[in-house]
């Protein structure tokens, strides 16, 4: 028997059915191929191994090229996917490049998440992991391997100011030379008044008083949460510069640096039997540590990509259109901004990103629930209630909604 999908408000009688697949707790657990994503494909494509139908895959994951995700998929499923299938949490990133493109940006992410920046048009891109590395002392409990990556202009080695005894720096504190608050001044510029100072900085030509940080990108889980806790800290309240402090950034009018998550994913589903950490967790401990650093203060930029967001919804109508068009799929006359869909069928196995986000993208999307993932059952974080179709796995999903646009 079939979950009877209610109608969706605006069906395109006669349209194809689009599908649009989560990966993780859906086709895949951690490294494990799902047996029922290889049975749901086979329904999908012809014996010659081409779809059928227009299918992309749309997951909260990153940290990989679309490219090498399609790649992949590919190989685990045993079909083509090409790059243009594939919705990775920060592809819709790309949004961002026309006005990011020449300012500095610091990235956050396990991976290769800088080639991937760098690859998508950020050009003046620095990862947490080369920032870290230049001031070793700012992350004490993290280690640095050597680094491929020559990070942009490392000019010269340069001391931070020493830290003046109190009675060199005079009754109040403030002597001179020292920044506001009584503090030697410190920076990657080297600006600090001191040799041989106690916190030598590497100058890497970004993330200084000339050159702030104007917006970092968390897009993936990151590989040191410590470090990137830390130092996605440490540029919020310095206003761009990780050493300058939230007065000094004050006193000069520095404006705020935006901070971007790709992904809210408070779990995920892996092979270990219960659900995983994700990126949500990470935002959720950086947005938490930033308000006991600031009295209870949230970052005035925040904003959050990644499903159930609308963002890569938005992108999947465009590339499911084109799919069809390319499939030579005869497509209803509809009104402009309308979707010659009978169904969009948005397989997840999370409520909190996949039906919810199904459910807030608008007809003709349709959220399918499957139990192999996060979801295992009525629970906190689960909104069972709201999806469409609830099913055992993604092979029951396909048969639901081919019934069902039958
Ligand atoms: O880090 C990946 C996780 O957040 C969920 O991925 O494929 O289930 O959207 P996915
Ligand atoms: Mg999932």
């Amino acid at each position: 028997a079939y979950a009877s999908i209610p109608a969706c408000n605006s069906p395109c009688p006669g349209g194809p059915p689009a599908f649009s697949f989560d990966i993780d707790g859906v086709l895949v657990r951690g490294k494990v191929v799902l047996p029922e994503g290889l049975e749901a494909v086979r329904k999908l494509t012809t014996s010659e191994g081409r779809w059928r139908y227009p299918v992309v895959f749309m997951t909260n994951g990153g940290g990989v090229c679309e490219e090498r995700k399609a790649q992949d998929l590919t190989t685990w499923l045993g079909v083509r996917v090409t790059r243009e299938q594939v919705i990775l949490s920060h592809t819709p990133m790309l949004d961002l490049v026309p006005e990011l493109a020449q300012r500095p940006v610091l990235v956050s992410g396990r991976g290769d998440v800088l080639n991937v920046a760098r690859s998508y048009g950020f050009q003046r891109v620095l990862h947490t992991r080369q920032l870290g590395r230049a001031m070793p002392a700012a992350t004490p409990f993290s280690t640095y391997p050597p680094d491929s990556e020559e990070a942009p202009a490392a000019a010269h080695a340069v001391a931070g100011a020493a830290l003046e005894q109190p009675d060199q720096a005079g009754a109040t504190g403030g002597g001179e030379g020292r920044g506001a608050a009584g503090r030697p001044p410190v920076s990657p510029s080297g600006s600090g008044s001191g040799s041989g100072g106690l916190c030598p900085v590497r100058d890497l030509g970004l993330a200084t008083e000339t050159h702030p940080v104007d917006t970092v990108l968390v897009m993936t889980d990151p590989d040191d949460w410590y470090r990137d806790a830390q130092l996605i800290c440490d540029v919020l309240t310095g206003a761009g510069v990780p050493t300058r402090s939230a007065a000094e950034a004050a006193a000069v009018g520095a404006p705020h640096v935006k901070l971007v998550f790709s992904n809210p994913d408070l779990l995920w589903a892996n092979e270990f039997p219960k659900n995983r950490f994700g990126q949500g967790a990470f935002a959720h401990m950086v947005l938490s540590l930033f308000g006991r650093l600031t009295g209870g203060c949230r970052p005035s930029h925040v904003t959050f990509y990644g499903k159930p967001n609308p963002q890569p919804y938005r992108l999947a109508e465009r590339l499911l259109l084109t799919q069809a068009r390319q499939l030579g799929l005869p497509l209803p006359e509809v009104p402009p901004g309308v979707l010659p869909f009978s169904g969009m069928y948005a397989v997840g196995d999370n409520p909190a990103a996949d039906v919810r986000g199904a459910n807030q993208a608008g007809d003709p999307w349709v959220s399918v629930l499957v139990r192999t993932g996060v979801f295992q059952g009525p629970g906190p974080n689960c909104d069972v209630d709201t999806a469409q179709v609830a099913v055992d796995d993604v092979a029951a999903a396909v048969d639901a909604a081919l019934h069902h646009t039958r």
